[in-house]
């Protein structure tokens, strides 16, 4: 195996402890080993259900790169699969994972990671992108960015599935911008990717593959997943619609790959037969796409796994095989890094229309020391301690009572319009409706209690504030009268007959359909004047 030779190698050289796997590094589309040599990913989803997190109610997850010994159970197994990269969904970056990481060094396995967890994701019905979230995600690649083995993540997973939530990809978009930008600044920092992961959907197929790759390189995703259901049981590249792909990302200018494929019709993930498998490893499709992660490893209720895990022990299905036959003989043919002079371009930015309604220009990047300045200054907020359950009600009465306050703290993805407190956390935000009431109110007393939720205080002045604070308020005078892109990132702007439909697919784990969205209720409490004063 060609990871024992390496690290013998290494091990001779520099006689120490087991050797790194080398770092992938991404040229053009392609993916490559730091040698030089070109990387396809021959991938499986790694992530249990949620349910197995023993979860009633409340949003749990198991993170799967915490335990050492399922790692030592399921690694081998992954292992034999002729797998080189793991895709977790969810990983909790306070916990050790250290042992999971050695193990897979060891197997040869890359991992690539998304950068959510379930409640704590940009919500398609409720897009944010905020201080909390980016403090997230900050976390996890600080985490996950201490080994080689790891490729790079996903900022979302299928946030804008269909035309009718398209304003999320603006948000999911300033979040590549803005990890991208955190792991550039990171001392000894090296190359790790911030890509998207797509369901196909006809109506915005263009636009959406397009937006993720068009404006500045900074503000682009490094690679594109797709997930893919629809080559199943035994088709042919142009029946699943995998040929049309093939045409359809030739010009694409970062690398593609299937961030998940592995239909399970017409009879259940233990039938699947993995031809879909040869054809992605074929020199038809090699050209463009740099693999695929086959989901998924663990068998679960939307009956998709490779192995059943009851009582911690892992039994093979009967897919395990089939899959480990075609991994193993897929001998992908790649080209070289030196040889290789990437041509393609960036995408135009889609305009605009009746199906596309992200703007160009992203949101703001979120910006803690602003908040914290900004609370911080405020003579009215919220008791030390209240309930965020709360929140609701409060943002309710406000927004209703007085609309132009919260353009400071809303955004408009389809104008590119956003408050500079946008980006805040919700309870940042929060102080900062309270405040503007008040001071509407010319700070009568009863202007700032909300049933004893509220107080007083002496706004703090700061110096190192002040400047921050009046760029701020600035912006949100623009805001409230704007009629073109403000208070966001600049404009980047410059501007089929497919597959089967894909099989519908029933997600155990989806990050992103969970998160409660704030706004929603604030739009049902709007005017309900619920809170007296
Ligand atoms: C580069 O590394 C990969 C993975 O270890 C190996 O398969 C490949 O043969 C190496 N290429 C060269 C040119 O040494
Ligand atoms: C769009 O996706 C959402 C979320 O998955 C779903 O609820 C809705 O029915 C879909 N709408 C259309 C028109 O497909
Ligand atoms: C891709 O680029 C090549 C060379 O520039 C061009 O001939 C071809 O038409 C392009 N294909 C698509 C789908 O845009
Ligand atoms: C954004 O502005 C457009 C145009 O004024 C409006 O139709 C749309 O509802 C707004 N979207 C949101 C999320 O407020």
């Amino acid at each position: 195996m060609a990871f024992t030779r390496l690290s013998v190698s290494l091990l001779a050289l520099a006689g120490s402890v087991l050797a790194d796997l080398q770092p992938i590094e991404m040229k053009g589309s392609k993916l490559f080993y730091k040698n030089g040599t070109q990387f396809f990913m021959k991938g499986v989803a790694y992530q249990q259900d949620t349910s197995a997190a023993g979860a009633a109610g409340a949003v749990k997850f198991v993170d799967p790169l915490a335990d050492e010994d399922r790692c030592k159970r399921d690694v081998p197994l992954l292992q034999e699969l002729g797998t080189n990269t793991i895709r977790t969904y969810a990983i909790n970056p306070n916990s050790d994972h250290s042992g999971c990481m050695k193990l897979l060094q060891a197997a040869g396995i890359y991992v690539i990671s998304d950068l959510g967890e379930p409640s704590l994701s940009i919500n398609r019905d409720d897009p944010h992108w905020n201080t909390d979230l980016f403090s997230r995600y900050q976390k996890v690649v600080d985490e996950l960015g201490q080994y080689s083995n790891v490729i790079g993540f996903f900022a979302g997973n299928e946030v804008s599935n269909n035309k009718t939530n398209t304003g999320a990809s603006a948000y999911v978009k300033a979040a590549v911008r803005d990890t991208k930008a955190y792991i550039k600044s990171k001392k000894n920092s090296r190359w790790m990717g911030v890509g998207y992961a797509a369901n196909d959907d006809a109506d915005i197929r263009q636009e959406i593959a397009d937006y993720f790759n068009c404006g500045t390189v900074d503000d682009s995703i490094d690679f594109w997943g797709y997930n893919i259901y629809s080559w199943c049981g035994q088709s042919s590249m142009d029946k699943s619609g995998y040929s049309n792909q093939v045409k359809f990302f030739q010009n694409y200018s970062v690398p593609v790959f299937f961030a998940e494929y592995g239909c399970n019709l017409p009879d259940g993930a233990a039938a699947r037969v993995f031809q879909e498998t040869e054809a992605l490893y074929s020199d038809e499709m090699t050209n463009v796409f740099s693999g695929g992660i086959v989901y998924m490893y663990f068998e679960e209720a939307n009956d998709y796994g490779l192995v059943q895990v009851k009582d911690e022990q892992a039994t093979k299905l009967k897919d395990f095989d089939a899959l480990k036959t075609q991994v193993t003989n897929a001998v992908p043919k790649g080209v070289s890094r030196d040889s290789y002079s990437p041509s393609a371009q960036q995408q135009k930015c889609p305009a605009v229309s009746t199906t596309w309604k992200a703007n160009s220009a992203l949101p703001p990047s979120p910006d803690s020391s602003l908040c914290d300045c900004m609370v911080k200054s405020r003579s009215c907020v919220q008791k030390a301690g209240l309930d965020s359950k709360k929140y609701g009600d409060m943002f309710g009465f406000i927004c209703g009572a007085a609309p132009e306050i919260c353009t400071g703290i809303n955004g408009n993805s389809t104008r590119g319009i956003y408050g500079a407190y946008s980006m805040c956390s919700d309870s940042a935000k929060l102080d900062y409706v309270l405040d503007a009431y008040y001071n509407k109110l010319n700070k009568a007393a009863s202007a700032c209690d909300f049933n004893g939720q509220a107080n007083v205080q002496k706004g703090a002045s700061d110096s190192s504030c002040d400047s921050k604070l009046a760029k701020a308020s600035d912006i949100n005078k623009q805001v409230a009268t704007a009629t073109a892109p403000v208070g966001g990132a600049k404009s980047t702007s410059t501007g089929d007959s497919f597959a089967a439909p894909g099989a519908p697919m029933a997600r155990a784990f989806s990050v992103g359909d969970y998160t409660i969205g704030l706004y929603m209720l604030v739009a049902v409490l709007a005017g309900a004047g619920m809170v007296a004063l």
